[in-house]
């Protein structure tokens, strides 16, 4: 037998990793645990426990505490009072304790790793060289943020306290992913582990006793999904991190609308896997078993519907077997394992459930003929092919080793199936053309995009979704963000009824012409067009006099206007510079009717303020003409030789409510800075004066802006938010009325998940640059893309 031939047949051994240690710790636990609150451990208020098991033996590990309530209510006030002296420590301080949780996490990491396994069923390979190593990454980059949190966020205050809510699938990197951030911007937080998975959440409560982290600032209770209800619905909270199910992200949604609590969500995914005739195959392959088997496909992320070029997808699919066949299922603690256990047996029966669905819909099921344990929560790599792109298996996510194959014959026809879903969390890109690979990252609706590699993750680089994958980012900057708010509007006092400039009020208009002439249209797709309705409203000034009439829009109005909208996307594919110039050219043509709408504004809002508002809203303009070619995004350099493109990209369409105490100004603050980036708007303007847009529609028209870029319906606000907030092609809100639209803006889109970003009925001083312009109003307009492309040989 030749050498090559003995390496073939060789079989592998058995190679376990010892457990010892991590047993020991449970042992010295009693293998019973309190929830870790105020620093110490506490019993559970009610007496309630339940057992954590591993799924790969179905053995108890221990005992945890089923959080009641009472439990979230004492660890929600331990971490309030906490926050003072955790906020006002210096930022040194704070850096010093993130980088003895990093240090702490290194040298527990073996015991980590092996506490994963046994709880989760993910093998120790990956527990060991993937999850736990990133964990101490995040914590030492956010140590390094922590040290700089004021010199690169200054006027930024930490949200208070932070309830996070996190999943099974990387327990302690999802607590690392939570926490790093959290504690770097000055927050002090309560987090819920999975109930399947609390173990290394509670190890990582003694890493904050053993580093002697302040009572209170990190505060772990372990439960349900009760215990994440009561946590939400705590009133004493002021932001919610949320990963896990996009069901549960909508009950989220819903159960916060009606507060103030800052939100973030990161969902499920169906994240396509696109690869191209031009691909190095054999990578591709490897890749696909990164995408698709890492972690038992028990991944957010994962690359699970293969978009394959029709001219090579025979080929393909046969190597893709080959290596399906080389896959090794088995206890998890062995180092040579491939596959693992499945977390719980409700998620086996889900996997189970989905597969024979997409079989009945007409999908074909092949595994491979591979040994598999005889006990324990076991699923083997499955591959469905000749999946239709409505099968469920297609649309749903199944979080299991499954992967459901498809082909495409064009760069265009993969972008479209890839898009064909209701999430947009990541997606890989397989070519050896760059041009090919960019283009298609540049069109694909999704937070990350691996080109030539996959589920590459790192601290510097946010992390996060599109459309129903959720919103906002974990890791970078923008992960930092979500944990920060501008401190003027943090304290901004509530929005009172509309006040006028001291000295000033609405004069009578000077009519040089007849009320009946100031009967403005609706101006959709760059026309002005009657209303659906035939009815409109009377506009009165200041002084009760007639001023003119607005239409009376309505749900189908509405409708015209996001379809013009959308139709207008190519706004989003001029170049910046194009931008900056028509928005140069409507400040000239503002400025040339200056003295008009000033003194029509006057009949409502007054003469200093109506003049202030056209001042403010030709300087308004400059600055987002400005910043039309300059809000980039970053190029990061993860630990990998990998560079990552953090694009800065455009919402899409955005229904935009805007502000009654500054007619001019208020909507100009809105609209300019989601134009300047490339989105196109649907504007309700303010019901104390939409006759505005009689004002408007001339400047737009003038000034080269596209039909269709921004769209106004007057009318009743509160109807017209809700047909915009339920629109499922409105890509977000922003709405900046009162208190009551701000969460009607939020209640209405539960059902999407669309991004709403609102005043919270608070108070804001358009004529303020600091607070009516600039970079968090920008922020909004965007949404971050990472395209990870690697380099080198
Ligand atoms: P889940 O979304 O129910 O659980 C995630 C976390 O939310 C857990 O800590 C849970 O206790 C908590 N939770 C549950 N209901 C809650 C509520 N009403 N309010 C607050 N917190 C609540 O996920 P589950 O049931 O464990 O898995 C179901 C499916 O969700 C999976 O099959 C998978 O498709 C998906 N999933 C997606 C994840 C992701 O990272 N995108 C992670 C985990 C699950």
């Amino acid at each position: 037998m030749s050498i090559a031939e003995k390496f073939l047949a060789m079989e592998y051994g058995p190679a376990p990793e010892d457990p010892k240690e991590a047993l020991t710790w449970l042992d010295r636990h009693g293998r019973r645990f309190g929830h870790f609150i105020d620093g110490a451990w506490r019993p559970p208020v009610e007496g309630v426990f339940f057992d954590s098991t591993d799924p790969a033996t179905g053995e108890k590990i221990a005992t945890v505490s089923q959080g009641s309530a009472a439990d979230i209510d004492a660890a929600v006030q331990a971490a309030r009072k906490a926050f003072p002296k955790w906020q006002s420590l210096t930022p040194h301080a704070r850096a010093r304790y993130l980088y003895a949780m990093a240090r702490a996490v290194q040298r527990h990491s073996r015991r980590l790793a092996v506490l994963e396994t046994i709880d989760n069923g993910k093998p120790i390979r990956e527990s060991r060289d993937i999850d736990i190593p990133l964990v101490a990454r995040h914590f030492y980059h956010h140590a390094g943020w922590a040290q700089l949190i004021e010199s690169e966020f200054p006027e930024y205050v930490p949200c208070g306290v932070v309830g996070q809510i996190i999943p099974w699938n990387f327990p302690l990197l999802m607590l690392a992913w939570k926490i790093a951030p959290a504690l770097a911007t000055g927050n002090t937080l309560v987090l819920k582990p999975a109930e399947f998975t609390p173990l290394t959440a509670l190890a990582f409560a003694e890493i904050c006793q053993e580093i002697s982290l302040p009572p209170g600032v990190v505060n772990i209770v372990t439960g349900d999904g009760s215990t994440g209800e009561a946590l939400v619905k705590h009133a004493d909270v002021d932001k919610i991190a949320f990963t896990g199910s996009t069901e549960v992200g909508r009950a989220i949604r819903r159960a916060t609308a009606q507060s103030h609590k800052r939100l973030s969500l990161e969902l499920g995914g169906k994240s396509p896997f696109i690869i191209f005739e031009d691909a190095d195959l054999d990578s591709a392959v490897e890749g696909l078993v990164d995408g698709i088997w890492f972690n038992q496909g028990e991944v957010c992320c994962a690359g699970s519907r293969l978009l394959m070029q029709e001219s090579i997808a025979e080929a393909l699919i046969e190597k893709v077997r080959d290596r399906m066949s080389t896959l090794r299922v088995g206890p998890p603690l062995d180092k040579a394992i491939d596959i693992g256990a499945i977390v719980a047996p409700v998620q086996l029966d889900r996997i189970r459930r989905l597969v024979d669905q997409g079989v009945a819909e007409g999908a074909t099921c092949w595994q491979p003929q591979i040994e598999m344990p005889s006990r324990g929560l076991y699923f083997p790599p499955t591959l469905l092919s000749n999946v239709h792109p409505t099968s469920i298996v297609a649309q749903q996510e199944i979080f299991g080793p499954v992967l459901t194959a498809m082909t495409f014959r064009t760069p265009a026809e993969g972008v479209e199936l890839a898009n064909n879903t209701v999430y947009g969390l990541a997606a890989c890109v397989w070519s050896e053309s760059i041009n090919v690979a960019l283009q298609v990252a540049a069109q694909l609706k999704a937070g990350v995009v691996w080109v030539n590699c996959t589920n590459l993750f790192d601290a510097s680089c946010g992390f996060g979704g599109y459309r129903e994958s959720g919103y906002g980012r974990e890791g970078g900057r923008e992960g930092l963000l979500e944990y920060l708010e501008p401190s003027w509007f943090k304290h901004a006092p509530a929005l009172r009824a509309v006040e006028r400039l001291p000295g000033d009020s609405p004069g009578r208009q000077q009519q040089t012409e007849s009320a009946i002439d100031r009967t403005v249209k609706l101006y959709i797709g760059g026309k002005q067009v009657r209303p659906d309705s035939g009815y409109s409203i009377e506009v009165r000034g200041g002084n009760g006099e007639l001023l003119g009439e607005a239409p009376l829009g309505n749900r189908k109005d509405i409708r015209n206007a996001v379809e013009a909208a959308r139709k207008a996307a190519t706004w989003a594919r001029t170049t910046a510079h194009n931008r900056a110039q028509v928005l140069y050219y409507m400040a000239e043509n503002l400025s040339l009717r200056r003295d008009e709408i000033a003194r029509r504004l006057a009949a409502v809002v007054g003469e200093i303020q109506a003049a202030k508002e056209v001042t403010a809203g030709i300087e308004r303009i400059f600055s987002y003409a400005a910043w039309a070619d300059k809000f980039d995004g970053a190029v990061h350099n993860p630990p990998f030789r990998t560079i990552a493109i953090a694009m800065n990209e455009p919402l899409g369409t955005v229904g935009i409510i805007c502000p009654n105490e500054a007619p001019l100004l208020g909507l100009l603050s809105l609209v300019l800075p989601l134009l300047a980036l490339g989105n196109t708007a649907v504007v309700v303007p303010s019901e104390t004066y939409p006759l505005v847009i009689g004002d408007l529609y001339q400047v737009f028209d003038t000034s080269d802006l596209p039909g269709g870029a921004v769209n106004v319906v007057t009318g009743c606000t509160s109807q017209l938010l809700k047909t915009l907030a339920e629109h499922d092609d409105v890509d977000a809100i922003w709405c900046f009325a009162d208190e009551a639209s701000a969460v009607a803006a939020k209640s209405f889109s539960v059902g999407n998940l669309k991004q709403v970003f609102t005043n919270e009925g608070r108070s804001i001083d358009w004529f303020n640059a600091k607070q009516g312009e600039g970079r968090w109003f920008l922020r909004h307009a965007t949404q971050v893309k990472n395209i990870w492309v690697p380099y080198g040989e």
